[in-house]
């Protein structure tokens, strides 16, 4: 059985003040939770005093993105490794805001994936459609490239240290969900994508998460699925009840 994995995407949210006061409420709250991993991704300056503060806790510290290469002549970027040593045991790749407003690609996010399994942190591996390639038909297409490109060059031992996220664009944000119908198909689908690229011992270990709206109110129908294996969260886990509601529907699903 897989243990469902609840993270919190915050994005560019929160001072390193406000961070730690949510996760001084999470620790507090979820710290000793059984049956359901979780984690929280705070901006990069956030880090290290978020990891700090969840020392002794079972919740994971998660970085939004990382760099492919270790070092050099890289304005801006942060490698695996500096995110480790701030305090991250996993990093978020091919977020679709990260696709679409810079410039991230199949390839460059396989690089990062590649990359932070190499430091030692986990990858969160982000695929999902738009609206309109929905609407086209394209959706499963479209997934299976982004998995494609973000599953080069690993083999089945990557499996307790990858997970998927679909991320059906048009429902990130917009307060529209993916039915847990609509995700199930696409989750069953990766799933399958999974077993032919990494066998299927693997692909039945590995998490896949739904993000996009989730809420209180839609978690646990969503996670009730058979391969919806928890949730990548952004607006809801800004708010401590909130999300603390989202972790233990995936816990009782
Ligand atoms: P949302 O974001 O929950 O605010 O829709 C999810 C995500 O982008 O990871």
């Amino acid at each position: 059985m897989r243990t469902p994995f609840v993270v919190g995407n915050w994005k560019l949210n929160k001072t390193i003040a406000e961070a730690l006061a949510l996760v001084t409420e999470l620790k507090n709250q979820l710290g000793a939770v059984k049956g359901v991993a979780v984690g929280v991704a705070p901006t990069f300056v956030a880090l290290p005093a978020v990891a700090k503060r969840l020392e002794g806790s079972t919740l994971a510290t998660c970085a939004q993105d990382c760099f492919w290469e270790s070092s050099g002549a890289w304005t801006g970027e942060v490698s695996a490794a500096q995110l480790a040593d701030a305090g991250a045991t996993w990093a978020i790749v091919g977020h679709s805001e990260r696709r679409q407003f810079f410039g991230d690609r199949s390839d460059t996010v396989g690089k990062k994936a590649r990359a932070a399994l190499a430091a030692g942190l986990g990858a969160i591996v982000c695929v999902g459609e738009s609206l309109a390639e929905r609407d086209g038909g394209k959706t499963l297409a479209v997934v299976d490239e982004q998995l494609d490109g973000g599953l080069v060059g690993m083999d089945a031992s990557v499996a307790p240290k990858l997970v998927i996220a679909y991320e059906p664009v048009w429902a990130i944000g917009t307060g529209r969900t993916a039915t847990p119908g609509q995700a199930q198909e696409v989750h069953a689908h990766i799933r399958k994508r999974l077993a032919d690229r990494l066998g299927a011992v693997a692909a039945d270990a590995i998490r896949i998460q739904y993000g996009g709206s989730v809420k209180p109110s839609n978690a646990e129908a969503l996670m009730a699925e058979n391969d919806i294996d928890g949730a990548l969260v952004g607006g809801a886990s800004l708010e401590a009840a909130d999300f603390i509601a989202i972790v233990k529907a995936a816990r009782s699903a």
